[in-house]
């Protein structure tokens, strides 16, 4: 039997595939640290050391793990593909036809005769970080309509040695929180049926050998690049392979191919690391993600943003929003953002979401005095929509009720009062992206915070779902007004983190984190959201004293603190703070801008903790001269002192300067008889024995944080 062989190597990852026979679909042999060269005789030996064995009781040749599992092989995985032309062909057999690479990418070509179905899987292995892009596309040359019930974007065979992953999970006010379930026989599958990437899921997964950390372990990350409904599943099949697979999850019928029609299913992206677990895989996710996958405009520096919402929710008024960027300007932000409430009717929730042209009751002279004002501060303007909604009490829905997803039968329930456009159809896309533009031209707007406040029910256009061409139409719509407009920045927000997947940050580059803005809920809610996404990206604001989604209060060192872990700005009314919050809020401001230079592009280090309610991490910028570690107690913490933090990532030879960068010093010793001697006068030491002997914490109350930075000599 003729076996074929193809391999794709970046700089530290090797991807390979055999298939037997002419027309078998490839299989993965081996995805993780780069191989050697393989001559003639190591294929023959890698051929027989991965010869399946047959056991009893089951069909009577043993079936490969291919790229594309399919049940008519016997396979007994979940298939890549389901789906009918109109109940025939219920089930399908591709071959291949061909398979062409060349180092780092590999196109294959399958395609079923009978049914006349095409499917190409393309393979591309990035050469500096080894993430692995994979797509698939499907396309019916047959003279029928093809009904596609599930397309996998991908399936990954994994190691043998898994059996652990972590997954997000999470809330309104409380996205991103880190998981880990035990991999068992059967499926764990993690779905969103929300038509949004949603609260509640992220499409996103780490899996690896059990116990893997922060910094040990084998661990690969599995990433869809989707924004509506998505599934994806880690089965554990009883002849003990284990694969993943993710998707698009499609209502029924709601995906027919016409003859000639072809479905691209969204990418997804693995990467490796046989060894330094979570931590060593984030880093090459980042790094993949602001090199191929972010707009470009995320590579310059990060302005401080001061948003008006929490300030000001739906009471707005010329003189007070005056008052309120002058305030902001006080304290150093850059980009004002305007947020919900400045349209027709928008008093409250309850109307005007669709009517994108400014209240004249409330802007008699539009909103040149606010732009203007914002702009004689040399600040940035921004400002709030949500293009994919309408409230039914608005002039646009009163003109156009078909507009609004629905399907014919039943009624659509409200969320937040409001509904679902079809953005698909083309009138409703070239009225938002007419009425966008204006706006955007008229006031040389220069961000836009795109929110998307519901999730899709009866996602139809009266009879069939078009859910997943919302999804798309919503992808054309960002790129269209991101082609022509190159200059304007998008940022991804739907009631707080609930879209900040790498599909819509392909046309966004930066995601409202969380609705929460409680710096003690933001620690887990931070964290989990770095598993996938860089720093620079990650919206994160001081929030008022007392938190308003969940009246905690919190200090303003560790509001801060934790706010400079991202893309740092205000959510407050700045107009109350008194001097002295003023001075410390401008001194952390001048922190952020002296660093966000290699803040942008940094590395990130989650450290394990061993202490319950203590969360450290660190932030190393590119060469290593320059980082930033954080502490936070977010509770009591059981034992008397936090302990030992122990650093990553530095330079072993070069000499730091280690200091408290964060200005509570004072706060914190009134906190216990002594602190340690480096915290007090700061001190110098070798980046080896910060990574071996660490530094040892002070005594950290409730809800304190602490920013340590360490810098080169
Ligand atoms: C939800 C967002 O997450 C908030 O920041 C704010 O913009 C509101 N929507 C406005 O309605």
């Amino acid at each position: 039997m003729t076996v074929s062989l193809w391999r794709l190597d970046s700089i530290d990852t090797t991807l390979l595939l055999t298939a037997e026979g002419e027309s078998d679909v490839p299989s993965i042999v081996w995805f993780g640290d780069r191989l050697p060269d393989i001559d003639d005789k190591v294929l023959d030996a890698v051929t027989a050391m991965t010869d399946l064995p047959l056991p009893m009781a089951k069909l009577d040749e043993s079936i490969a793990l291919s790229l594309f599992p399919q049940r008519s092989t016997g396979m007994d995985c979940t298939p890549a593909l389901r789906g009918h032309f109109d109940g025939n062909f219920f089930d399908h057999r591709v071959r291949r036809i061909k398979a062409r690479g060349d180092g780092l990418n590999l196109c294959i070509e399958l395609r079923d005769e009978a049914a006349r179905l095409e499917v190409v899987l393309m393979l591309s292995l990035h050469q500096a970080t080894g993430v692995l892009s994979f797509t698939t596309t499907l396309t019916n040359h047959a003279n029928d309509d093809y009904t596609v019930d599930w397309l996998a974007s991908a399936t990954m065979p994994l190691p043998g040695s898994y059996r652990e992953c972590l997954h997000l999970h999470g809330r309104w006010g409380l996205e991103f929180q880190a998981h880990r379930s035990a991999i068992a026989p059967g499926s764990l599958t993690l779905q969103s049926h929300r038509g949004r990437t949603s609260h509640e899921r992220y499409p996103g997964l780490m899996i690896g050998e059990c116990g893997f950390n922060e910094n040990s372990g084998d661990v690969m990350a599995a990433n869809l690049a989707w924004s509506g409904s998505h599934a994806s599943s880690v089965e554990l099949m009883s002849d003990g392979r284990m694969c993943y697979q993710s998707g698009v999850s499609l209502d029924p019928g709601e995906l027919r191919l016409a003859a000639g029609e072809t479905f691209t299913a969204p990418n997804c992206y693995f990467k490796r690391q046989t060894v330094g677990g979570l931590n060593a895989v984030s880093q090459q996710m980042h790094h993949y993600m602001r090199h191929e996958v972010l707009p470009s405009w995320t590579r310059t520096e990060r302005p401080v943003h001061a948003n008006s919402w929490e300030a000001l929710y739906f009471n707005h008024d010329i003189e007070t929003l005056k008052l309120l960027i002058d305030a902001a300007a006080e304290v150093g932000a850059e980009r004002f953002i305007l947020d919900d409430g400045w349209f027709p009717a928008r008093r409250s929730d309850n109307a005007g979401l669709g009517d994108w042209t400014v209240d004249g009751s409330v802007y008699p002279e539009g909103l040149y005095p606010v732009v203007e004002h914002v702009r004689s501060h040399g600040m940035q303007f921004g400002l709030w929509f949500e293009p994919e909604m309408v409230n039914p009490d608005s002039e646009l829905y009163r003109s156009h009720p078909d507009w609004a997803l629905h399907l014919q039968s039943h009624e659509t329930p409200l969320a937040r009062n409001q509904l679902v456009l079809n953005i698909d159809m083309p009138e409703v896309f070239d009225y938002l992206y007419q009425h966008i533009a204006a706006l955007v031209e008229e006031y040389k707007i220069d961000y836009i915070k795109w929110d998307h406040n519901r999730d899709l029910i009866l996602a139809g256009d009266g009879k069939r779902s078009v859910m997943h061409r919302q999804t798309m139409a919503c992808y054309r719509l960002m790129q269209k007004l991101g082609e022509n407009y190159q200059k304007l920045e998008i940022e991804s927000c739907s009631s707080g983190g609930a879209r900040a997947d790498w599909g819509v940050l392909r046309h966004t580059g930066r995601v409202w984190t969380s609705d929460s803005i409680d710096a003690i809920d933001r620690v887990k809610i931070q964290r989990g959201y770095s598993y996938f996404n860089p720093p620079e990206i990650m919206g994160a604001h001081v929030g008022h004293a007392k938190a308003h989604l969940t009246g905690r209060e919190i200090n303003i060192h560790t509001r801060a603190i934790v706010a400079l872990q991202g893309q740092y700005g205000y959510e407050i009314d700045a107009r109350k703070l008194d001097a002295e919050e003023k001075q410390i809020l401008s001194e952390y401001v001048s922190l952020y801008k002296n660093n966000r230079g290699w803040l942008s592009g940094s590395t990130t280090w989650r450290l394990d903790s061993a202490v319950d309610c203590l969360t450290c991490g660190g932030l190393v910028s590119d060469d290593k001269k320059s980082s930033w570690w954080f502490a936070v107690a977010e509770a009591s913490l059981a034992q008397t002192v936090p302990g030992t933090m122990v650093l990553y990532g530095l330079d072993k030879e070069t000499d730091y300067r280690v200091r408290i960068a964060s200005r509570n010093l004072e706060e914190l010793q009134k906190f216990s008889k002594k602190i340690p001697a480096w915290v007090i006068d700061g001190i110098t030491a070798r980046g080896a024995f910060l990574m071996t002997v660490g530094l040892v914490l002070p005594v950290m109350p409730a809800q304190s944080a602490l920013l340590i930075e360490v810098k080169s000599v």
